[in-house]
C-alpha cells in the first residue's frame, strides 16, 4: 500500500508514519523537519507556489502514480488570543498550512496524473466548536472540512473524509497547556484536566485507532466528518 502523509516528523503524523512502517507499508512524508525512514523530503507546506509543489511532489514520488491514501494530517495552532489581536501575516500561515497546502497538494498530485483511491483529513471538534481565543485555528479547521466535501463533489474517483481524533498528547496539546494563560482564556483549563485525567491519548494510542478506522471510512458517503471519539 503507497501512503502519503503531511507532517510525519512529529505527533500523530510521526505515529501513523511509524504504524503503517510497521505494517510494511510504503509511506512518503513531507515535514519541515528531517525524517529518514521513510521517503521523505523537507518542505515548509505553507509556501504556496504551485511551482514549489510541483518540483517537491516529483522529487517525492519519483515517478509513483498510485496512492492507495493520502493523510492531510499537518497542521497549527497558532497563538491561542482574541481574533481581533490576531495579526494578518499569523492568519495567513494558519490559513495556508491547515487549508490552502492540502489544495496545492491534491492540485498538483491530481495534475501529474496520480491516481488516489481515498484522502482522509485530521480535522477537529473545533471544525464545528470553538474556544476563547481559538478563531485562527477553528476558522481554519472549518474551512478544511468544507474543503473536504467540496472535492468530494469535483473529484469522484477518490474518496474524502474529514477525521476528528480527539485530544492527543503532542506539541500542540503541551502548548495549550503549558503555555496559555489560563486566566485570560479559561476554557484552557479543560484540556489541562483532560491531561490530568487521562482522557487526552498518546498520539500511538490514537494513531492505531485511526489507521484501524481508515478502511471503513470508505463506507461512508464521500466528504463526510466523523470524529473518533463517538465511534
Ligand atoms: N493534538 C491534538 O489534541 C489534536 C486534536 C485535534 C486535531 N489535531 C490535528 O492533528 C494534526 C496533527 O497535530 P499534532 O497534534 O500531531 O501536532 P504537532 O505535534 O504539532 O505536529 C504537527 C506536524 O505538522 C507538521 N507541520 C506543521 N507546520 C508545517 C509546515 N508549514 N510545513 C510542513 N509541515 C508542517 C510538523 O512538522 P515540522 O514542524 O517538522 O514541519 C509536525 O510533523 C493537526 O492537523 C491538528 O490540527 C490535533
Amino acid at each position: 500500500m503507497n501512503v502519503l502523509i503531511t507532517g510525519v516528523s512529529f505527533g500523530l503524523g510521526k505515529s501513523l508514519k511509524n504504524q503503517y512502517l510497521d505494517m510494511g507499508e510504503n509511506v512518503y512524508g513531507l515535514s519541515r523537519t528531517k525524517v529518514t525512514d521513510c521517503n521523505h523530503k523537507i518542505f515548509d507546506l505553507s509556501i504556496l507556489s504551485d511551482d514549489i509543489y510541483s518540483k517537491v511532489l516529483k522529487d517525492l514520488l519519483e515517478g509513483q502514480k498510485y496512492f492507495d491514501l493520502v493523510i492531510l494530517n499537518a497542521g497549527i495552532l497558532g497563538n491561542i488570543q482574541k481574533f481581533n489581536d490576531v495579526s494578518m501575516d499569523d492568519l495567513d500561515n494558519i490559513m495556508n498550512t491547515n487549508v490552502f497546502s492540502n489544495k496545492l497538494l491534491l492540485d498538483n498530485l491530481y495534475k501529474m496524473g496520480v491516481n488516489i483511491k481515498q484522502v482522509v483529513c485530521i480535522s477537529s471538534g473545533a471544525s464545528q466548536n470553538t474556544y476563547k481565543g481559538w478563531g485562527g485555528y477553528s476558522i481554519s479547521k472549518a474551512a478544511l472540512r468544507m474543503m473536504m466535501k467540496v472535492y468530494s463533489k469535483d473529484i469522484l474517483e477518490t474518496h474524502f473524509t474529514s477525521l476528528a481524533p480527539g485530544l492527543v498528547d503532542t506539541q500542540m496539546q503541551k502548548h495549550l497547556c503549558n503555555d496559555v494563560d489560563v486566566k485570560e482564556f479559561p476554557e484552557t483549563s479543560k484540556f489541562i484536566e483532560s491531561r490530568d485525567n487521562g482522557i487526552t491519548r498518546s498520539s500511538d494510542e490514537v494513531a492505531k485507532d485511526v489507521v484501524k478506522i481508515i478502511p471503513d471510512l470508505l463506507d461512508l458517503e464521500s466528504g463526510s466528518y466523523i470524529d473518533l471519539r463517538m465511534e
